[in-house]
């Protein structure tokens, strides 16, 4: 995992401040960046992209991490994300579940207007998470025996 050391953090704050300006929110009007880092060091970012069919809006930590995977980076250490009101933004939990699919203890920096963010653990925002593990169980469990 990189250093996550207080510049590095800074870094990864503002690039989710400069994501959130090419946000697409002309329905919401409410813009959010997200910058991921991955455990190589690589920061990836993303904006929210919404749509006139407003169920296919996305969020914007999980274009992120769309970026990311479909780059080949698979195992993340943090993301910001950067929206405003006075407790930034955390995730939704469409975002939540797609995140812990990666890294169920990633860090999660919710980002202020006024440059200041909180620190959070996504283990903290989704207890209990559904992962791939039950797909696993499921599978040795065919639905139909015993019928
Ligand atoms: N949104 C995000 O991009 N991330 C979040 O964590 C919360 C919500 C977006 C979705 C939609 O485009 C707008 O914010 C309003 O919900």
């Amino acid at each position: 995992m990189p250093r996550l050391d207080d510049a590095r953090i800074d870094e990864l704050v503002v690039k989710a401040w400069e994501a959130r300006l090419n946000a697409y929110a002309p329905y919401s009007q409410f813009h959010v960046g997200s910058a991921l880092i991955a455990a190589d060091g690589r920061i990836f970012t993303g904006a929210n992209v919404e749509n006139a069919s407003l169920g296919l809006s996305m969020c914007a930590e999980r274009v992120a991490l769309g970026s990311a995977v479909s780059a080949g980076v698979r195992s993340f250490a943090a993301i910001a994300i950067a929206g405003s009101g006075p407790d930034g933004v955390t995730p939704c939990g469409a975002c939540r579940q797609a995140l812990s699919e990666f890294n169920a203890d990633l860090i999660v920096l919710r980002c202020r207007p006024d440059g200041t963010y909180g620190r959070l653990s996504l283990a903290d925002l989704v207890p209990s998470a559904f992962t791939g593990r039950g797909i696993g169980d499921e599978r040795k469990t065919p639905v139909l025996s015993g019928v």
